[in-house]
């Protein structure tokens, strides 16, 4: 692996790569230019042609030509390498690396789910019965059947088990591809099957649904090693483009709404397991644009999706929407097979998170009796909590005191009162998603404690970080230390570590909290281990400055 990849730096330069995306100046011996992504107000990123490296100062991450790919497109380290590959004239085939016995049994589960799937479609076209399911109950057509390669598996037990036989397949690989179930039969019995295709296109799961109805109405490849629920975004590789090209992805909650909305015209939806989404599934996606529609239903999962979806983006810079008219239509789905138009226009109109989140709060309380008022604050304040923007979050605070009739400083007031008994008691009102535990901010001290550690040569302050031993770390650590300090002496270096020191370890203590706080949501109130964190939370409160 790394033989493929110095091959491939030999050929490209960081500066071409890097300079399809991002405009560089030169500034003495590094490069210089605007963040791709957008989040600086000078040029904070700069380039090192020597080291082969960049790095961004406001989005506070770096490396070499490979992550920078894979940041700026949102894809796999191995699909940045297969790319750049390309780009390089390097034949990948002839670098195989990783742990080979791995990469066997991976290979081989794709080739079993390629087959499986060809086979689910031969058996589809065969099958009087289920054409009728597919083509006019479901009313899709030809080219989105091909797309999605939608299949049938058929009900005997063993139909695709007896086929991979034949062809070679072991049991042992048919189960780690996922195709079976407990008794080493056939796992998919007279469903229609959705195959699950990665962002390169290959078959790495399904979904089947039963034709009729039953239990479960939807049947899915466990986790293997190919197929990871919290990570896959279903209908990723059919929407990438469209994604690029509109500037926007939505999220609908079902398999079926995204290809009904591809069939409908709509090609940037994709779905994430339900509402089950992720901070991964976001990632993946701002990557590729950062305004993000969400199209799931109204109902109390929808609120807390949607809610969930609000704490998740805030650090991610997303521009979170909701899509909501829906004619009464179920979903997605439902409304196209009303109407395609009306899905396209209900996209064309969605409605910033926050109001939709707090027109869901109006209806479901009584805000004509003071009780409701008060819940309703409640639950409209903790969702201001994630309104950074200043003049954003003032003028929500204005639309609730309005609907409230109170003035603002009163609803600020309380406001006020509410976050410092957050910050005092580790139970949170509506509960908050996972802190990261190493913070961008933290990340960002360590950092440069370490640039100062190696490149500053500070001996009195004790540094309690590693050095690195990767070359592309400590390259990434030479260029933060030249731009963060310009001509000084040894004497201000440990001035400003025993500084930096301070607040790093501040920030760790920050971080523990917020640890022990996701810790503690998970247990039972009252229970010993419940009472033990929380001792150690206020103890470590106590250094808090
Ligand atoms: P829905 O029940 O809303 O799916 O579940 P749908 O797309 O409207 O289904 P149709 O139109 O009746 O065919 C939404 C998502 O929840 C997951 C699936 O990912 C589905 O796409 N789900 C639902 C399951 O995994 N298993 C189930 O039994 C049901
Ligand atoms: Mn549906």
């Amino acid at each position: 692996m790394n033989d493929l990849k110095d091959e491939i730096k030999s050929r490209l330069s960081v500066e071409d790569v890097v300079g399809q995306y991002v405009e560089l100046k030169r500034a003495g011996r590094s490069l210089k230019g605007r963040s791709p992504w957008g989040v600086d107000k000078t040029p904070s990123f700069m380039v090192s042609p020597e080291k082969g490296i960049w790095h961004d100062f406001s989005a506070n991450k770096g490396g070499d030509i490979f992550t920078f790919i894979m940041e700026v497109e949102g894809i796999s380290f191995k699909e940045a390498l297969e790319k750049l590959a390309a780009r390089a004239g390097v034949d990948i085939t002839k670098y195989q690396g990783g742990d080979p016995a791995v990469s066997k049994k991976k290979a081989r589960a794709r080739e079993a789910l390629s087959l499986a799937a060809k086979f689910y479609q031969i058996c589809l076209v065969r099958n009087q019965k289920v054409c009728e399911y597919v083509f006019y109950k479901r009313n899709l057509n030809r080219k989105t059947v091909a797309e999605f390669k939608i299949g049938y598996s058929p009900a005997s037990g063993r139909a695709m088990l007896d086929i991979l036989r034949k062809r070679g397949f072991s049991l042992d690989e048919l189960e780690a591809a996922g195709l079976l179930n407990r008794k080493k039969t056939d796992l998919f019995r007279d469903r229609m099957m959705v195959p699950f295709i990665d962002t390169s296109g290959s078959v790495i799961g399904f979904t089947a649904r039963i034709l009729k109805t039953g239990e479960p109405k939807y049947l899915n490849t466990p986790e293997t090693l190919l197929f990871n629920k919290s990570r896959f975004v279903f209908g990723l590789f059919q929407a990438k483009e469209a994604i690029r090209r509109e500037g926007y992805a939505v999220i609908v909650e079902g398999n079926m709404d995204v290809i009904s909305s591809h069939q409908a015209g709509v090609k940037s939806a994709v779905a994430t397991s339900g509402t089950a989404m992720t901070e991964q599934h976001l990632k993946i996606l701002s990557n590729l644009t950062s305004d993000i529609r969400l199209a799931y239903d109204g109902d109390s999962a929808g609120v807390k999706a949607t809610e969930r979806a609000i704490m998740l983006a805030g650090d991610l810079g997303i521009d979170l929407t909701v899509i909501s008219d829906y004619h009464g239509a179920k979903d997605p789905d439902e409304l196209i097979q009303k109407d395609p138009k009306l899905w396209q226009d209900a996209v064309n109109h969605s409605v910033p998170a926050v109001d939709w989140l707090l027109q869901k709060y109006e209806e479901n309380l009584d805000l004509s009796s003071a009780p409701g008022k008060r819940k309703y604050s409640d639950v409209a304040l903790k969702l201001l909590e994630y309104v950074k923007d200043e003049v954003e979050r003032a003028s929500y605070e204005t639309k609730i005191a309005k609907k409230l009739g109170i003035d603002v400083a009163t609803l600020r007031e309380k406001g006020e009162r509410l976050q410092k008994k957050l910050e005092q008691s580790p139970k949170h009102y509506l509960k908050k998603p996972k802190t990261k535990v190493k913070s961008d901010k933290l990340e960002k001290l360590e950092n440069s404690l370490l640039a100062l550690k190696v490149y500053g040569g500070i001996v009195k302050t004790k540094i309690p970080l590693e050095i690195p031993d990767d070359d592309a770390k400590l390259a990434e650590l030479e260029l933060i230390f030249n731009s963060e300090h310009e001509l000084s002496s040894t004497q201000d270096y440990e001035k400003e570590a025993k500084e930096l020191l301070a607040i790093y370890q501040q920030e760790i203590a920050k971080a523990k909290i917020a640890e022990l706080n996701n810790k503690l949501s998970e247990l039972e109130e009252d229970s010993e281990e419940y009472l033990e964190i929380l001792h150690s939370i206020n103890e470590l409160q106590k250094t808090q400055k």
